[in-house]
């Protein structure tokens, strides 16, 4: 079953008495369980199409289906969606309030959706990131970025998603570091059965992480890459 099925997706915004498209007529699908990325150069509308799949960015035109349920312009998410579609961002730090601790971070999704067993499910999410459980105390600033992004994936994680939307989830951190989170993603995707929307501008992130990809530019798919074509690194470099 494709858990995401986009179809003439469009997204514009108002720009002085106009609008500016920023996501022009974009169609693709994602099957359970594969990892499907978008490439492009900076502004081709990669953000905001992971935007609307998280349903943050809630005007659009065209057709979505999401894990099974249609979308419809405007409307709130359901609450299985919400919980089962998570975004992981590109700046760790950004992404965390400055000052909640760890596990004020962790526990908020759980308390918001009264979930029951919060501090167990707390331990096990930083367990499942290789964070170590004294970390829940401290602030983000005291963290390294490695340890914020696995934060965030563990927030990520807390409500047993289906579907992960990760954007540019390693491009603030070192390669070292980079590395270390891309292979914890595949593991975990492995583990829970996820399936990922991935965006990267690194061909390299690219064909480490996707059984398929799309190239973007300016608001537009210009080019699929298939599993084949994305099989070889090399080839992929020199064919992205
Ligand atoms: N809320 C908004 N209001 C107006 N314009 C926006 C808004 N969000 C995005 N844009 C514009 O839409 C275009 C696409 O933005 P988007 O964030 O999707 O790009 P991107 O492909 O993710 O780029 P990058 O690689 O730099 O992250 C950009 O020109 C951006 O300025
Ligand atoms: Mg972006």
């Amino acid at each position: 079953m494709a858990l995401i099925d986009i179809q003439q997706l469009q997204v514009s915004f108002p720009h002085g008495f106009e609008h500016r498209i920023v996501v022009n007529s974009v169609s693709f699908r994602v099957e359970e369980g594969e990892t499907f990325s978008l490439i492009g150069a900076s502004g081709c509308g990669k953000s905001t199409i992971l935007r609307v799949l998280a349903g943050l960015q809630k005007e659009w035109s065209g057709e979505i289906t999401l894990l099974g349920e249609t979308l419809k312009p405007k409307q709130r998410f359901s609450s299985t969606l919400r919980a089962q579609v998570q975004m992981v961002f590109q700046d760790p730090y950004a992404s965390l309030h400055p000052n909640h601790t760890i596990h004020r971070t962790l526990s908020e999704p759980l308390a918001i959706r009264r979930e029951r067993n919060i501090e167990p499910r707390i331990l096990s999410a930083l367990n499942q990131v290789g964070l170590s459980e004294n970390i829940a105390m401290r602030y983000p600033h005291q963290l390294s970025g490695g340890q914020r992004q696995r934060v965030a994936i563990a927030r990520a994680l807390l409500l047993k998603p289906k579907l992960l939307l990760l954007d540019e989830p390693t491009s603030a951190l070192d390669m070292s570091v980079q590395a270390e989170i891309l292979n914890l993603l595949n593991h975990l995707k492995q583990e829970y059965g996820m399936t990922y929307l991935l965006v990267s501008h690194d061909a390299d992130v690219i064909a480490h992480m996707s059984e398929r990809a799309a190239l973007m530019e300016n608001g537009n798919i210009v080019k699929p890459f298939s599993r084949q074509d994305l099989s070889s690194a090399s080839h992929t470099t020199a064919a992205i």
